[in-house]
């Protein structure tokens, strides 16, 4: 399903800059320049009944664009974060990223949906025009609707005299609060992601400025009549984005609106307790871990810490945190003691999957190349998340498949390409900005091209790998590299 919106989004953006990729980090960066237009819009502000609205005006019309391009850009990036958030949250909800140990990244993320619309929604307030009036009147109903709200809040909007410059500041330190409480929910969100991806890539994070930019210039952010709560209000601008339950408050009264939202809440939350707990969890062998600590920076999910060894003196051990690991196995393709080249036995590794060691992969592969007797052998290496690679098995071709492409050793392909006479090995997995297991791509790559431990020992084998990292449906593009290699092969007399 995500496939044609993928390859969309490929046609429109070129390599990198594929916002569905940088989901999470768009909503981080947004978030950051929301903050630096708040705090230039807020020196300008006045922080009172009478002057609110005034100074706002003043803001827009009269600094020679700075003012208005700074309220602009403050606006739309916050609809533009309530956009990437809503998007990031449906794409994990699809690609059931809530499940087992991921349940923490899932569940974290569900109050960021509140404070999100809590600090959208008192931005407005601070305008004081007849949307915050609106606003102001329509969530004081939502509130008085809690049962354990003695004094209606409603009656603070009764007239005009009984709003003072003490609620206004109040609003002030919500509209800073709640932003706040909003961030340190962010980097409570992030405690189980290891090298997390908060910063989209540079070009696109510049882009989203321009765009915003431009956007603020075309159409500039204004405000409505200023608010007067002795008159009644006329239609609304609404805000979609951020203003969606109003209309239905109206329409069916705080209380209905207050059991959608809630049930919305919880059923994300519990979504999680429906999921299968993770298949496999990595364990570690202190016999035979060195203590080198490479799968502890590898790590996706920050599931493995160091300690003192066991028995070695002054040497380190990794441990796993087996609540934490979701079982994509990279800690086992970072292991140098995983080597075939050592002694062909997979209890010698410091690392690796309970229920899926990767020395059962080259057991499978080494059984299946000596079965082959065409010459030109190619070895085709793919992970559960990609393309299915075991259709191109044929006379000339053995698959593998991996839990994620970064559970792979490089080892392994130096031993199967000297070893077994592998004459191509084409690797193929998750799109590369788009591994889901986070890092499997990004992290195999770097060990191809010996900018990472453990690291492809021998040049010939690196020269001989082919990578396509195309995820799901991508049969196509692999059906037609493997004629090539074929043919590559056939003219080079293999
Ligand atoms: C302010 C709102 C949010 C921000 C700024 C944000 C940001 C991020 C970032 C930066 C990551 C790490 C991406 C990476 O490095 O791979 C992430 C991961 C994640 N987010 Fe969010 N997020 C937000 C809201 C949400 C919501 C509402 C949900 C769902 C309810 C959610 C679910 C997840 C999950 C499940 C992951 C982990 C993915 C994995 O295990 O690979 N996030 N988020």
């Amino acid at each position: 399903m995500l496939k044609p919106v993928a390859k969309c989004m490929d046609w429109v953006f070129p390599n990198h800059w594929n916002p569905m990729e940088n989901l999470g980090a768009l909503s981080f960066y947004l978030f950051w320049v929301i903050t630096a237009t708040g705090i230039y819009l807020f020196v300008f502000f006045e922080t009172s009944i009478d002057g609110a609205w005034l100074s706002v005006e003043k803001i827009s019309n009269e600094q020679f664009y700075i003012g208005s391009i700074m309220r602009g850009v403050h606006r739309f990036a916050s609809t533009a974060m309530a956009v990437t958030v809503t998007l990031h949250l449906i794409k994990e909800l699809l690609l059931k990223r809530y499940a087992g140990a991921r349940w923490f990244s899932w569940v974290s993320g569900v109050p960021l949906l509140w404070l999100l619309f809590a600090s959208d929604l008192g931005g407005y307030w601070l305008v004081w025009d007849e949307k915050a009036q609106y606003i102001a009147m329509t969530s004081a109903a939502l509130f008085d609707a809690i049962p354990i709200v003695v004094e209606p809040m409603a009656f603070g909007f009764l007239s005009q005299e009984v709003v003072s410059d003490r609620f206004f500041t109040l609003l002030i330190f919500l509209h800073v609060g709640i932003p706040l409480a909003l961030l340190l929910g962010m980097f409570f969100h992030l405690q189980r992601i290891n090298h997390s991806r908060s910063i989209p890539r540079r070009r696109l994070a510049v882009s989203v400025l321009v765009a915003l930019i431009v956007i603020s210039l075309l159409m500039p952010a204004t405000s409505m009549p200023r608010a007067n709560l002795d008159k009644v209000l006329g239609p609304i601008e609404m805000d979609w984005f951020y203003m969606n339950p109003f209309p239905f408050i109206d329409m069916w009264g705080p209380g209905v609106v207050w059991a959608v939202l809630v049930s919305f809440s919880t059923l994300l939350l519990l979504l999680p307790l429906t999921a299968r707990a993770t298949r496999s969890i990595a364990r570690v062998d202190p016999d035979y871990c060195n203590g080198c600590g490479w799968c502890y920076q590898d790590c996706p999910f920050d599931a493995i810490y160091m300690k003192p060894h066991d028995f070695m003196k002054n040497h380190m051990q990794a441990v796993v945190k087996e609540d934490w690991c979701v079982g994509c196995g990279i800690c086992s393709g970072a292991c140098p003691t995983v080597t075939p080249f050592k002694r062909f036995n997979e209890a010698n590794s410091g690392i690796n999957l309970v229920d899926r060691v990767n020395f059962d992969v080259l057991s499978e592969a080494r059984e299946k190349l000596r079965e082959r007797t065409t010459a030109g052998k190619i070895l085709v290496i793919g992970c559960d998340y990609g393309t299915d690679v075991r259709q191109f098995e044929d006379e000339q071709v053995v698959a593998e498949t991996l839990e994620c492409i970064g559970q792979l050793p490089p080892s392994f392909m130096d031993y199967l390409c000297r070893r077994e006479d592998v004459e191509a090995v084409l690797m193929t997995g998750c799109r590369s900005d788009d591994c889901y297991h986070r890092l499997g791509v990004e992290l195999q790559q770097e060990r191809l091209v010996r900018l990472r431990e453990p690291h492809l020992k021998y040049a010939d084998v690196r020269d001989r790998i082919g990578k396509l990292w195309i995820g799901k449906g991508g049969e196509k593009e692999i059906r037609s590299h493997l004629t090539g290699i074929k043919k590559q092969l056939e003219e080079e007399g293999v």
